[in-house]
């Protein structure tokens, strides 16, 4: 692993693919930043985090063999390999809110953005982005939804060895998709999903509607699959449906 330690830059995501773009980069190559000035999430949002405080940072890897259908097992990976460190610290009530936010009860700790580039259908390389959040106290009344390590386990957290077990334990559930260990990587994203079986209000993000419904589960090409109140099962796509803020 090669660390690449930056006081401030835009998004540590844009730094690698803009690197990875112009040199050869070493698979597990690691960009973290003290601040990011335009940090990214998902569905063109932006990603806000207090400088010095939290872990904001992107690793680098490559792929040999991967179809481009099973970038999803991409995102289960690397959600799990974050729920389990998460996990190992004892956060409690914690889920994974599909596609990929870590929560622990209804409190957003943790932000994925997983960047990839294509060619000839095979998944050329990966930038994985990780926005943890650790050691903040206060956040915007905006991000009511947020929280900490630091808020949850009343502790100080050492940024660095958190981030070199998060990257340990995503290298290992990364080489399991490269030994084609799918099926594990699925399950165990499904066994910890967020609000699972439990009614909940979703937001129809073309018609702006709201509608009750149930998670039943999340199918292998990254669909959300909700029971609908007539009980028949709709699928839906990342852009076309968000969970209510609970
Ligand atoms: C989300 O929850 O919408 C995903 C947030 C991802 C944020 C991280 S912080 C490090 C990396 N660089 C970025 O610009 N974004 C990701």
């Amino acid at each position: 692993m090669k660390i690449i330690k930056l006081n401030a830059i835009g998004s540590t995501n844009s730094f690698l693919k803009d690197l990875a773009h112009n040199s050869m980069l070493e698979d597990y190559t690691v960009a973290v930043t003290n601040q990011q000035t335009s940090g990214r999430g998902q569905m063109n949002n932006s990603w806000h985090s207090e400088p010095f405080k939290n872990l904001t940072f992107s690793i680098f890897t490559r792929f040999k063999n991967l179809h481009i259908n099973q970038q999803p097992y991409l995102n289960f990976a690397v959600s799990n390999a974050i729920f389990e460190v998460l996990q190992s610290l004892s956060v409690p009530q914690l889920s994974i809110k599909w596609p990929n936010d870590i929560m622990s009860g209804n409190q957003k700790l943790c932000g994925i953005l997983v960047e990839t580039t294509f060619t000839n259908q095979k998944i050329k390389n990966s930038v994985i982005g990780i926005g943890l959040n650790v050691n903040q106290e206060k956040f915007p009344s905006h991000m009511t939804h947020a929280s900490s390590l630091k808020n949850i386990l009343k502790k100080e957290f050492d940024l660095d060895e958190i981030m070199h077990q998060l990257v340990e334990k995503i290298q290992l559930y990364v080489s399991k998709i490269e030994s084609q260990d799918l099926e594990s990587i699925h399950k165990s994203y499904l066994k910890h999903l967020y609000k699972k079986d439990i009614p909940t209000a979703f937001k129809d993000e073309r018609t702006k509607l709201f509608f009750m419904g149930m998670i039943k589960g999340v199918d292998t090409n990254g669909n959300l699959l909700v029971q609908l109140e007539d009980d028949s099962i709709k699928e839906f796509q990342i852009k076309e449906v968000s969970l209510a803020k609970a």
